[in-house]
């Protein structure tokens, strides 16, 4: 009894002492003033000046003429800003339709006096004491010079009431919550004022695919839960957001032609067709409605992010086979689980037409992504029009049967003026130069099928899952973690950080076919909203530097950004978004 006393004591003491020195580590370092703030991702220059400028609710978001875009911009600041407050700050275009200087006491928009090097995305941002100017060749760098502005701000300026607290959308998610399924419900009150400090910074990205992808088909999120998701992409200058709207388990994206594709209620949990791990809720239904789609895309570009739909084919179909089972093959060797359409029937191509036709006309994206990985082929070596499409076509095998159906497929978007995105397997059975290849694989095969893309232009988004599988544990003491991927694949914090997204053997190549980084959120394992987004972050606040930043060798360092993530996660509290605190695995070493 005494001896158990004593060695709980032993462990509780040690405990104590572990967790001081990690406490200091983290965050007795010098104080934010003396160093500059935390700003994630780290801009290309800043320099923090003498004096402050104080953002209350009676200051103005103004804007000027030029891109017309600059008043969603302008809006999205004031919103945040009106969250603060708890009351209502005022954006609107400014009465000197093309002011060059700032506006007394206001937070100025504008086009005029643009570094034109900074790019489509670039900003520089000049705080005064007199007032605030964001000047930026388009709207989107406008709208990321205002998150910077909120940044030099205490955490409060991202301070957001949940949308939906406890019973995410209006459901309980799991029956016994875990941590991890816990919102993050903010507790920021309302504040009186922001201070920012006097400062100049000039910014822009790294690169202009900055992604992060979640999957409603393994499990279906409310389309509020999609627009948190995308307001949190926003807020990390994130701004590509690809759903997985399509799998085996299910097809969630209303098509009016083809109803049968969304039965009113989805499988439930006997259901033998149902993928393995999927957990269905007692909802009405799981699919998107077209007007619910365009409001989430009308919602993501109000915050400068895209999003690019996710329609899987010809594998991780079944939910497709499922409403239109006319695209089947004639014979089917590997049950309904692998849900391969057939790339040898005429039907299929004009079934998928017609759905890419609606597909189209809710994404207004340049980027349309048909998936197109991890194909078994077996049922197209047997099927008789698989073997004549073969044959009428000079193609060789399976794999060229797979290319003819990515070029068709390509092909129609061309002509629709949209560019097709597919995982590494369009680059194994051949495409057209013109798509991008999504790289999830970088083993020894898959990186000579990347080099021989890259070589003959073809470009590519990386998302390696060694660091951007957000499904993947997040440290090696899994006890502590949520279920997450099989075999304990890990994705660390740091691993997360320390991608180096452009391969040497691509950059010898042209380092512009490399339009950027993906984090990659399956949920296959994510029961709850809550949870999805303890697996997203803070990995994807690593990912933004990853993306927006310079690479480490420019100056990117871990240790340096744990230190800002500190301040950072402060804000994740502010506005509610729920994140795996940092453990000692994550501190950097000496
Ligand atoms: C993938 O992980 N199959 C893209
Ligand atoms: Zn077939």
């Amino acid at each position: 009894m005494i001896a158990g006393c004593r060695s709980f004591c032993c462990i509780f003491i040690s405990a104590m002492v572990a967790g001081l020195i990690f406490f200091l580590t983290c965050f007795a370092s010098p104080s934010i003033a003396a160093e500059g703030p935390a700003l994630v991702p780290q801009p290309v220059e800043v320099k923090i000046e003498s004096g402050e400028f104080t953002i209350g609710p009676a200051t103005k978001v103004l804007y000027t003429k030029g891109d017309a875009r600059l008043a969603d911009a302008a809006d999205y600041l004031a919103g945040r800003l009106s969250l603060a407050f708890g009351e209502k700050v005022a954006a609107g275009p400014s009465d000197a339709a093309d002011a060059a200087d700032a506006v007394p006491g206001a937070i100025l928009m504008t086009t005029t006096g643009a570094d034109p090097g900074l790019g489509e995305e670039g900003y520089t941002l000049v705080v005064r004491k007199n007032g605030v100017v964001i000047r930026a060749a388009k709207a989107a760098g406008a709208f990321y010079g205002g998150i910077t502005l909120l940044q030099l701000a205490p955490p409060e300026a991202f301070r957001a009431p949940a949308i939906v607290e406890g019973k995410l959308g209006g459901r309980q998610t799991v029956a016994t919550p875990r941590p991890a399924d816990k919102p993050n419900v903010s507790k920021a009150l309302p504040v009186e004022k922001l201070v920012v400090p006097c400062a100049t910074i000039r910014d822009k990205p790294r690169f202009a695919w900055r992604g992060l992808l979640i999957d409603p088909a393994r499990h279906f999120w409310t389309i509020d839960e999609l627009k948190q998701y995308v307001d949190y992409l926003a807020i990390h200058k994130l701004n590509i957001l690809q759903i997985h709207f399509t799998d085996n388990s299910n097809w969630t994206v209303e098509v009016r032609r083809y109803p049968n594709l969304t039965p009113e209620k989805a499988l439930n949990a006997a259901d033998p067709r149902r993928e393995k791990n999927q957990t269905y809720y007692d909802l009405a239904r799981h699919y998107y409605t077209q007007d619910e789609l365009k409001s989430l895309v009308v919602f993501a570009r109000k915050r400068f992010v895209t999003i690019v739909p996710e329609i899987e084919m010809p594998g991780h179909a079944g939910g497709l086979l499922r409403g239109c089972p006319e695209c089947g093959c004639t014979v089917d060797l590997t049950g309904p689980d692998r849900g391969e359409i057939c790339p040898g029937r005429e039907e299929t191509y004009e079934i998928l037409r017609n759905i890419l036709e609606e597909m189209l006309e809710i994404f207004p994206s340049q980027y349309i992504h048909i998936g197109a990985d991890e194909c078994t082929k077996k049922n197209w070596e047997k099927c008789a029009a698989c073997r004549k499409r073969m044959k009428d076509e000079g193609l060789e095998n399976v794999t060229g049967l797979h290319g003819y159906f990515v070029r068709r497929m390509a092909d129609y978007l061309d002509k629709k003026g949209r560019t097709l995105v597919g995982w590494n397997e369009i680059l194994e059975s051949g495409t057209k130069p013109g798509a991008i290849g999504m790289c999830y694989r970088v083993n020894r095969k898959a990186r000579r099928q990347i080099e021989m893309a890259a070589a003959h232009g073809q470009r590519l988004v990386m998302t390696p899952p060694a660091h951007c599988y957000f499904d993947y544990w997040q440290s090696p003491k899994t006890e502590d973690e949520p279920e997450s991927f099989p075999d304990h694949r890990m994705v660390t914090l740091r691993q997360a950080y320390e991608l180096q997204p452009l391969p040497d053997y691509v950059k010898r190549i042209d380092p512009n076919l490399v339009l950027g980084v993906q984090g990659t959120q399956w949920c296959e394992f994510m029961k709850s909203f809550p949870h999805v987004l303890y697996q997203t972050y803070p990995r994807a606040c690593a990912m933004s530097e990853v993306a927006w930043s310079a690479e480490p060798a420019e100056g990117r360092d871990y240790a340096e950004f744990f230190h800002r993530l500190q301040t950072h996660l402060k804000r994740l509290d502010a506005a509610g978004i729920n994140y795996r605190k940092p453990t000692e695995i994550d501190r950097p070493k000496k």
